[in-house]
């Protein structure tokens, strides 16, 4: 295990200046095995529920991400979202998307508006990436940071109830489908939200 994820695992890092936060995009194959451990490190401090899924040098837990957005100091994450290209069914048409997951900030340096300058940068990435749209889906107590960086709920681009249907993680592999009715978040890239189509969202598989 680096040192990094040695020191930040047993207890969260001392509060960190967003002023000492370099930010980085960076393609999952260009990540070396003390990259992976000090995401899964963070992760596992962030979203402490699953901390048992992001084992090791495991730093995913549905689909692996192909773009990350990074922030450091020094060898320490301070702050992450993971990206990937997918073609979701959404009613009958396919339609190429931007997944955008495990979008987390260290909890000793949350509030500081390094969530902000991350999304910023989620923005770039996902303009890089050239799919139409980004898309997520998370908790209702989440979504005020999400509308403040722009992203909108399909809910109100629709007119109605959006319903996504996927593959949910799982630490021991097994995956069972789940419908979720509420909580989908689109952002702009190369389209107007306009253009999104109407139905149900089939991701046929695992979200990042
Ligand atoms: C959600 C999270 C990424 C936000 O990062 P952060 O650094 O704390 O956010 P910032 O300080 O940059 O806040 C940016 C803006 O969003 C607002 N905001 C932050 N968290 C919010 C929340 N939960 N609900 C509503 N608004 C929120 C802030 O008030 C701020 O608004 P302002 O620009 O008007 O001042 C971070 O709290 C986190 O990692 N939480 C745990 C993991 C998580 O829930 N991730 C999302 C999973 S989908």
């Amino acid at each position: 295990m680096s040192d990094a994820a040695q020191s930040a695992t047993p207890t969260t890092p001392a509060v960190t200046p967003t002023a000492a936060a370099t930010f980085s995009t960076v393609a999952e194959g260009d990540l070396t095995l003390d990259d992976h451990e000090a995401l899964a490190a963070m992760l596992a401090r962030t979203f402490d529920s699953y901390d048992h899924w992001y084992a090791g040098a495991r730093s995913w837990a549905g689909m692996q991400p192909e773009l990350r957005v990074v922030a450091r100091d020094g060898d320490v994450v301070l702050a992450h979202a993971g990206l990937r290209r997918q073609f979701v069914t959404v009613g009958d048409a396919d339609v190429l998307v931007t997944a955008v997951g495990m979008v987390a900030v260290s909890p000793a340096a949350q509030g500081t508006g390094l969530g902000a300058e991350l999304l910023r940068h989620v923005d770039a990435a996902l303009e890089r990436l050239g799919s139409r749209f980004g898309l997520l889906e998370t908790g209702e107590s989440v979504q005020g940071f999400y509308r403040r960086g722009g992203w909108v709920p399909l809910d109100d681009v629709t007119g109605g109830p959006v319903t996504g249907h996927y593959t949910a993680f799982s630490a021991d592999g097994a995956g069972v489908l789940v419908s979720q009715d509420e909580g989908w978040l689109l952002r702009e890239v190369g389209a107007r939200a306009a253009e999104w189509p109407a139905g149900d969202i089939r991701w046929n598989g695992q979200m990042v």
